[in-house]
């Protein structure tokens, strides 16, 4: 057996001890970004898709480029591209990038955009974002009749997609900024930031509309097992402004809530229902219960593209089961028996009643939600 002072020790067959030290085994060589501010999470370039990946943050600032849209629905799939704006986003340039690799025949082309679509729609089930983007691109293409044209609507569609959900996440966080207190800790949990949108970030975006006009919040982020969202990019997106930020181990939530340190939460959502209910990483709702029981108020940031009404309530949300060796692993090392059966959902639905208010870019919505929701699929702009 290892001896517990050295923890990289290894027995005869190889196995290494968990280390419960204090320190990390390795230094992390956390980048530091440009003055120019974030790298974009996602663009197009001269005919080729580039995108950050974000499984190597924060140890490097890493892009990937290409043009064929089996990669991008690889890196929706392993969360290289994650977020729902994000990977809605990524799905439409997929698209673009299989109309501009494909052959010139429209007839030929649109079947491969369907083949595209089909794979990219088979990659993750909770967000809808990414059907979205996908039925919007292909609908876009569908009164071209050459090869060409085809091409350019479904890059045109694309761009839009990217370009107005920048747009909504601005007014997302001059609304949402309403919602928080002038001072004192807010939480959010995995990432809802510019790194999981078009830029600029929903529940972050909030926060950085609220610093913009003065607020000043002690963020706190909770780590989001198993993939550690928060831990990895929430902190990393965050500490390049400045923010004041702690990270908490997700067991550590109620105790900070216990504690009053915290005035609000505020997060992200993969799929609101016409009901109110909410889909967000697994966690969440734990979180809200929390809230709930400590009388801080629990709001979701989210663009309209990912509200649906045709979802009657969270128990219809499909949520995403993902591998087991995200729970039995921890960062490649084996820290649980291989024999073991695991339950790994990705995301929790979180019930309207604890949700305080949901804010879109068409406005600030309140129970009931049902309602409210409806109205503002009417207009364009709600205020409330
Ligand atoms: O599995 P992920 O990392 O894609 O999950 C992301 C989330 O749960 C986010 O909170 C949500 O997509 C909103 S991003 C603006």
């Amino acid at each position: 057996m290892p001896s517990p002072a050295d923890s990289t020790s290894e027995d005869e067959s190889g196995a290494r001890a968990f280390p419960a030290t204090a320190e990390c085994l390795n230094s992390l060589p956390t980048e530091e970004i440009s003055a120019e501010g974030l790298p974009p999470t996602i663009e197009w370039r001269a005919g080729r898709v580039r995108f950050l990946d974000q499984t190597a943050l924060p140890g490097a600032v890493r892009f990937i480029e290409t043009n064929d849209p089996g990669t991008i629905a690889e890196a929706i799939r392993t969360l290289q591209v994650r977020g729902a704006p994000a990977i809605g986003i990524a799905a439409a340039y997929a698209l673009a990038a299989a109309a501009w690799t494909g052959p010139d025949d429209p007839a030929a082309l649109r079947r491969r955009l369907a083949e595209t679509a089909a794979q990219l729609r088979a990659t993750r089930p909770t967000a809808v974002n990414l059907a979205w983007a996908i039925e919007r691109t292909l609908r876009a293409t569908q009164e071209a009749r050459s090869g060409e044209v085809l091409r350019r609507a479904a890059l045109a569609e694309a761009e839009a997609i990217h370009a107005e959900d920048v747009a909504a996440n601005h007014r997302i966080g001059e609304l949402g900024a309403d919602l928080l207190p002038d001072r004192g800790g807010v939480l959010t949990h995995c990432n809802a930031g510019a790194l999981a949108t078009g830029g600029y970030g929903t529940a972050l975006g909030v926060l950085r509309a609220a610093r913009s006009r003065g607020k000043s919040h002690t963020v706190f982020v909770s780590e989001s097992r198993p993939l550690l969202q928060g831990a990895r990019l929430t902190t990393w997106e965050l500490l390049q402004e400045g923010f004041r930020v702690k990270l908490l181990s997700d067991a550590a939530a109620a105790s900070l809530f216990a504690r009053r340190e915290l005035a609000a939460v505020i997060v992200g959502a993969d799929r609101i229902a016409a009901n109110g209910d909410v889909a967000n990483k697994v966690g969440t709702y734990g979180l809200a219960l929390m809230a709930e029981a400590h009388g801080v108020p629990f709001h979701v940031a989210a663009p309209w593209s990912t509200v649906d009404l045709d979802t009657p309530s969270g128990a219809a949300i499909p949520i995403e089961q993902r591998g087991a060796a995200e729970v039995t692993c921890f960062a490649g090392i084996r820290t649980a028996p291989a024999e073991v059966s695991v339950e790994n959902p990705a995301f929790d639905v979180t019930p309207a009643r604890l949700v305080h208010a949901i804010v879109t870019e068409r406005g600030l919505h309140r129970a009931p939600y049902r309602a409210s929701l409806r109205a503002a699929a009417r207009e364009r702009t709600l205020h409330v």
